[in-house]
């Protein structure tokens, strides 16, 4: 089973020679301004403007979200390009998000690479947002080896994905409902948290205990995920216990974020682990948003540890959305000629 993403290319990677190559990438996809001026594999700048006028709102308002990229997408390309201390006339290529995304979002970044593109008459690049939180683990000195199963974690998406190689993945399976991300930021807004509040989660589950309560851990078929179900179930608990005592929130956070990160996480590595083992992979890693959280961290290594894999943690800096993944991802499509046209638009979601 399983479907071809990341459409393979002919030439095999392994026989292009690695060749010298600066990179403009910008990431625009949801509430991220980011630019990155890579030299090969490596980050020179990582440049990241989060917008706050959302946290108001509770989650992110799409209309706002295109007016801000539209006010940082020059300051902070000037600043990557300015931290790199690179002329903008060495820069041999530009990456920037395509899909999937806020379409208003990823408009602002795809209109501004191409301009950009053209100006300096260099070859552009459409990177799938997904793919490039994967690709993030290469900007590491110490990188995976293929076969490589990746969990990938974020605010709109779950996915176990084996890599067959930088560009040849394959997504075993996914949620059917909402992204763990998802799951922790809504929560969070039913106890009244601030968004995002995965973050915020995180902060209060390490000082509680994660079995003082006890919610469901869905298991769908396959390698399938669902968060719905762990949703619903705190929204009728936190009313029952609020109904019997209106402190509930103040006087059980602690407990109460430490038993939610704790079935989020279960949920996501009980099906990590049949697909690794099924699949027999051993090399093995977390990407995207929530791969920041210490838990999720946590879970992976001991896993690691007990079935003798090899676990890739990406650096903070490079689990929330940021440019540098995109840039890594830029860097191989660009060793493989992967390039697109001006005509080439972004698109909400995935198109492969
Ligand atoms: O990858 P990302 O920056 O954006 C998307 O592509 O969606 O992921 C953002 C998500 C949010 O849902 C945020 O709450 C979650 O990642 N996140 C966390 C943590 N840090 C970020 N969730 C749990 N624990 C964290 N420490
Ligand atoms: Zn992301």
């Amino acid at each position: 089973m399983g479907l071809l993403i990341f459409a393979a290319h002919s030439n095999n990677l392994q026989q292009l020679k690695e060749q010298d190559i600066f990179l403009l990438a910008i990431e625009s996809s949801c509430d991220e301004t980011s630019a990155a001026i890579m030299h090969n594999r490596k980050a020179l700048s990582n440049i990241i403007a989060t917008q706050k006028v959302h946290e108001q709102y509770g989650g992110v308002v799409p209309e706002l979200a295109s007016r801000a990229h539209l006010q940082n997408i020059v300051p902070v390309v000037d600043a990557a390009i300015q931290k790199a201390g690179i002329a903008k006339e060495k820069i041999d290529a530009v990456a920037f998000t395509q899909a999937p995304g806020l379409i208003g979002s990823l408009l602002v970044g795809a209109g501004f690479a191409k301009s950009f593109a053209q100006a300096l008459d260099v070859p552009l690049i459409a990177v799938n947002h997904m793919q490039a939180h994967v690709l993030a683990h290469w900007l590491e000195e110490q990188s995976p080896s293929f076969p490589f199963l990746c969990l990938t974690v974020s605010g709109g998406h779950t996915q176990i994905v084996l890599c067959h190689s930088h560009l040849d993945m394959e997504i075993l399976g996914e949620t059917m409902d909402d992204a763990a991300g998802e799951a922790f930021d809504k929560i969070a807004k039913m106890i009244g948290l601030p968004y995002p509040g995965g973050p915020l989660i995180d902060k209060y589950a390490q000082l509680g205990d994660p079995l003082k309560f006890t919610f469901p851990i869905t298991d769908m078929a396959g390698y399938s995920f669902s968060f719905s179900g762990i949703k619903t179930s705190v929204l009728y608990f936190v009313k029952k216990m609020e109904q019997q005592n209106p402190d509930f929130l103040k006087e059980n956070m602690n407990d109460l974020c430490a038993s939610v990160q704790y079935t989020i996480i279960r949920t996501l590595m009980k099906k990590f682990e049949k697909a690794a083992k099924e699949k027999g992979i051993t090399q093995v890693g977390i990407a995207g948003g929530v791969s920041a959280n210490s838990g999720l961290r946590q879970a992976m290594q001991q896993a690691g540890e007990q079935h003798g894999w090899k676990v890739y943690l990406p650096k903070f800096e490079y689990c929330t959305d940021n440019a540098a993944m995109i840039g890594i991802a830029g860097y191989y499509k660009y060793l493989n000629q992967q390039f697109c046209d001006l005509k080439t638009v972004p698109a909400a979601r995935q198109l492969w």
